[in-house]
């Protein structure tokens, strides 16, 4: 059983299993929310709360309704004292750590989205994803009550579907959305790389230097179309299976194949699995 008293393991940091334990916080807030198996992306969101002068809540939480029926919710990587340990380097104040009885503690109510956010790219591989991320940051954000809320643009439609519900539902809290940290070769660092067998990690990194390769051909006004081919053609003939590659405009993602006559960002983004491992990236620009 876990003790259900706020623990503290460092000088300043607590650890709230319940939000009844959540302390007050005096100043502004910043809230990191993780599924933990904290990496260095993790971390950069944590310092840039705590740099930006905020008293700085993670929480740690693997929440079971983001996961469809056949993906890895059982054997996600939990390593809750190597997090904690994490946390308290990067300068966390407070590390909220809730069950799913407090999450979910009776049939559920549960954001629901529509609109091409929610049907293309992950959507359309992962139904029902975004309706259990969307429900699980919303209930986070209430309880946490943040001033500034930190995400990785390494998942890039995540940041877009949250930061139309707190549009939408008028939220309080600021989303910011913080670089992708790589690995030296320059894959993008995730929880889920541990899965990647030795000869999986060193094909890896071409994930990346496809999406560099590709802005660059568009960027010297290669047809669009014709520059997606080229990147998605070296990804399969190394053993990707691609389930997309595509240049959307942002902040709708909707897919675009020419670059004239846009007001907007434009961003390049891909899924594509080794094995059975999932990598997502994207380039920005
Ligand atoms: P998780 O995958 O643990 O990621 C937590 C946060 O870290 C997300 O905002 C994610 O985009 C960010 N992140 C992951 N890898 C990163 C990297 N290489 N560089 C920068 N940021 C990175 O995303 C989730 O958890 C969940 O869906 C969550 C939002 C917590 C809801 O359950």
């Amino acid at each position: 059983m876990r003790s259900f008293r706020p623990n503290k393991i460092a000088s300043k940091m607590i650890v709230a299993y319940h939000r009844s334990e959540l302390p007050r916080l005096n100043g502004s807030i910043g809230f990191v929310p993780t599924m933990g198996a904290l990496h260095e992306g993790h971390a950069s969101l944590i310092r840039t709360s705590v740099s930006r002068g905020h008293q700085t809540v993670v929480s740690i939480y693997v929440n079971p309704t983001q996961f469809a029926p056949n993906e890895d919710f059982t054997k996600y990587p939990r390593t809750l004292e190597a997090d904690l340990q994490t946390a308290r380097e990067c300068g966390a104040h407070v590390v909220y750590v809730p069950s799913s009885e407090e999450i979910y503690p009776r049939p559920d109510i549960s954001v629901s989205l529509s609109g091409s956010l929610s049907e293309r790219w992950e959507a359309s591989v992962r139904p029902t994803h975004f309706s259990g991320v969307a429900t699980v940051v919303l209930k986070l954000l209430n309880i946490v009550r943040a001033d500034e809320a930190f995400f990785g643009q390494k998942d890039l439609q995540q940041c877009q579907v949250i930061e139309t519900m707190i549009d939408l539902l008028f939220l309080n809290t600021k989303m910011v959305v913080c670089p992708t940290v790589r690995e030296a070769d320059g894959l993008a660092m995730s929880s889920r790389n541990r899965y990647l067998t030795d000869t999986q990690r060193e094909i890896a990194p071409r994930l990346h230097e496809a999406l560099v390769g590709c802005e660059l051909n568009i960027k010297s006004d290669m047809h669009v179309e014709r520059a997606l081919e080229i990147a998605s053609a070296k990804l399969i003939e190394v053993g990707f299976n691609i389930d997309y590659f595509s240049m959307v405009e942002l902040p709708s993602m909707e897919p675009r194949l020419s670059v004239t006559n846009l007001n907007s960002k434009l961003a390049l983004i891909t899924a594509a699995a080794l094995g059975n491992t999932r990598l997502l990236d994207n380039v920005v620009w």
